[in-house]
């Protein structure tokens, strides 16, 4: 398992346990993490997943991927140099402590 720390728009931090090789979308998913809608489950078409990485942990992610980034230029809440799609992070123990703020909306 791997911590993964959601913070809402009111500061509120949550830390869910997430499964290694799953996704952050699906592990926030399936915790119940309000603010990841997800409408596509998982396929890199609807741009509800997405999340603002915590600036430390941008190297640890890599680059963003060509499909993620055309997407990320269609995400409700304005697109940061920090934005990512969650559903395009996958769950390693390298990201133990991910800190991921939630935009203040998705559709
Ligand atoms: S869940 Fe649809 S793009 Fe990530």
């Amino acid at each position: 398992m791997t911590k993964i720390i959601f913070i809402d728009g009111k500061n509120r931090a949550r830390s869910i346990d997430a499964k290694n090789n799953s996704t952050v979308m699906s592990a926030a998913v399936n915790h119940g993490v309000g603010g990841i809608v997800a409408e596509c489950g998982g396929n890199a078409i609807c741009a509800t997943c997405h999340v603002y990485v915590d600036e430390a942990w941008l190297p640890t992610l890599g680059l963003v991927g060509e499909d993620e980034d055309m997407l990320l230029d269609t995400t409700a809440a304005i697109r940061r140099p920090n934005s990512r799609l969650a559903c395009q992070i996958k769950v390693t123990p390298a990201l133990d402590g991910l800190t991921l703020r939630l935009p203040d909306r998705q559709s």
